[in-house]
């Protein structure tokens, strides 16, 4: 038995430790968001983060998990509005059958947490690793330009409130 954290939230859960967490996710926690797609680590259908950092779940066992906290892509909204990352998805309609992309925000959430103005290289590195069938690259990159700019316009009004 072991208790999992998974979007602020603890799961008790009682499979091998060696169990992919994509399955301890998908299956004991019921949070479908995050997919399967290759299963060995190349495509980043799977990802989610881990104290923040983004990994492929397919790959890391349960027991990686342990004292830490998983996000995956139905932790990122708050309960009344999504993400400003999500909205933007869909304003730019990013997705075309959509089933890379909830692999391809958490990775775009991971870099933008980390570095507010990504260059276009930067974001090539951050996502280089999340593969998409349907070839929608250009629009994830203007995707994640908009967030960060969107992110940043509202992180100033916070201070200028706050100031
Ligand atoms: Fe994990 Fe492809 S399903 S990287
Ligand atoms: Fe279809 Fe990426 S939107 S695989």
């Amino acid at each position: 038995m072991m208790i999992l954290k998974i979007n602020n939230q603890s799961f008790e859960v009682d499979v091998d430790v060696a169990t992919p967490l994509l399955w301890v996710i998908r299956e004991q926690a019921g949070l479908t968001g995050t997919k399967f797609g290759c299963g060995i680590g190349q495509c980043g259908a799977c990802t989610v983060q881990l104290d923040g950092v983004p990994i492929r779940s397919c790959l890391t066992p349960l027991q990686a998990a342990a004292d830490k906290e998983v996000i995956t892509i139905e932790g990122i909204a708050n309960d009344s509005e999504l993400h400003t990352i999500q909205r933007v998805w869909i304003e730019e309609q990013v997705p075309q059958c959509g089933y890379c992309q909830s692999g391809q925000i958490m990775s775009a959430h991971a870099l933008l947490a980390n570095n507010t103005s990504p260059t276009d290289k930067d974001i090539d590195e951050a996502m280089s690793g999340n593969i998409c069938r349907c070839g929608t690259y250009s629009r994830i990159k203007t995707g994640i330009k908009r967030a960060s700019e969107e992110l940043a316009a509202a992180s100033s009004i916070n201070t200028e409130n706050n100031g």
